[in-house]
């Protein structure tokens, strides 16, 4: 049996071969501890620095202003975490949106249960934040602003320049999750104004368990986890060398190429979308402006087809993700739907389809035959 297409590359990506070529030396041989003052200690601090150097090109930053991470999740945590406990004596207070990922919500509700004021913006039909509403939401107990660059689940791109600009213009700290974007659009830490940038290395074709926090120099955070000096003391314990060498590299990558991936990235989901517009004889409905959306996503609802009940249809051709979650007896509707206020129907009918580097259009043909071919069979049988 033939391995199902993959278009589900927002969920992870596969690891680049020149990733894993990269990576190989220091699995087999290179095993140095980086802090020894031996050579084959310092030949690993080398390749940390290195690949340092290679994530802080791909964003605009300096070297010293990025430290490695276990991936985004541990980003966000330390970001938000870190900034508020380290600015308590200016407040408790802090902005993001209905449609961060659970690894800035679930940290802004524990810092709730702590005492912190949240204030949770709302977003308009495409899942995109007004700036506007950003600068009514800072008080003068303000610590930080975190929002997303661009959504996983349906791919809209924030405001960030002119969000980042407000957040200067206050004095607050702004922080992004740029799991999403990096790679994918242009993600400069300057021209946004982000002073912390979080990264996912899985998203980025390096392996999963690795990536990195980006810490605007002279921004303060409180430390997560606590022990010996690595990363500026401010995530220690014994370097990841293989992982931060694979990220680095990938972020080379995505660096050299930004603009013919994010052109394929874009063509592949274009002749999609227009193959599925040919041969679906139902509704279609995009749930982004495609215009302020990642080129490789497509969030997209079949009218009278449940989405679940596609995705399980086709599972043996085409991998993707739905915009809910299935429970027993019930569809739950995705937080970020909840907060577009798609409707029920809608929602329940989303599925989240996202190319990615090595898509060809060999795949997508396929594909478009696949689902077109189940959606007329399933919206007809209703
Ligand atoms: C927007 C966003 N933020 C954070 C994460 C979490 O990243 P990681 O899986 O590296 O912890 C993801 C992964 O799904 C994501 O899409």
């Amino acid at each position: 049996m033939s391995v199902p297409i993959y278009l589900d590359y927002n969920a992870t990506t596969p690891i680049a071969p020149e990733v894993a070529n990269e990576i190989l030396p220091y699995i087999h041989s290179h095993f140095g501890n980086p802090s020894s003052s031996y050579a084959i200690g310092r030949n690993n601090r080398e390749a940390i620095e290195k690949a340092r150097r290679q994530v802080a090109n791909l964003i605009g930053a300096l070297p010293e202003e990025i430290i490695f991470t276990s991936g985004g999740t541990e980003s966000n945590n330390h970001a938000i975490r870190g900034a508020v406990l380290a600015n308590q004596q200016k407040g408790k207070h802090m902005i993001t949106s209905q449609v961060e990922h659970p690894a800035v919500t679930e940290v802004c509700k524990s810092l709730e249960k702590q005492g912190c004021e949240i204030t949770w913006l709302p977003v308009d039909a495409f899942g995109k934040i007004n700036p506007a509403d950003v600068e009514n939401a800072v008080r003068p107990d303000t610590v930080l602003i975190s929002i997303m660059h661009a959504n996983n689940e349906v791919g809209t791109i924030q405001p960030l320049k002119e969000i980042g600009e407000l957040a200067k213009k206050h004095g607050v700290i702004f922080h992004t999750d740029a799991a999403q974007s990096l790679g994918k659009i242009e993600t400069d830490v300057n021209e946004l104004n982000v002073d912390l940038l979080s990264i996912a290395g899985h998203k980025l074709y390096a392996p999963k368990g690795i990536g990195a926090l980006y810490i605007r120099n002279g921004v303060k955070l409180e430390n997560l986890i606590f022990g010996a000096g690595q990363e500026r003391g401010l995530r220690p314990g014994t370097e990841n060398v293989p992982y931060s060498v694979a990220l680095g590299k990938a972020c080379e990558l995505a660096n050299k190429n930004l603009d013919g991936n994010k052109q394929h990235l874009f063509q592949m989901r274009q002749r999609l979308l227009d193959g599925l517009k040919d041969k679906v004889r139902t509704g279609i409905k995009l749930n982004a402006d495609l215009d302020n959306c990642l080129p490789n996503t497509l969030s997209i609802a079949f009218e009278g087809v449940e989405a679940h009940t596609l995705a399980s249809f086709i599972s043996s051709r085409v991998s993707f993700s739905t915009g809910s979650a299935c429970h027993a007896d019930s569809v739950e509707i995705s937080s970020v739907l909840k907060a577009m206020q798609t409707d029920r129907k809608t929602a329940a009918g989303t599925v989240r389809i996202s190319t990615g580097k090595f898509t060809t259009k060999k795949e997508i043909d396929h594909a478009i035959e696949a689902i077109s071919t189940a959606v007329n069979q399933l919206s007809h049988a209703k």
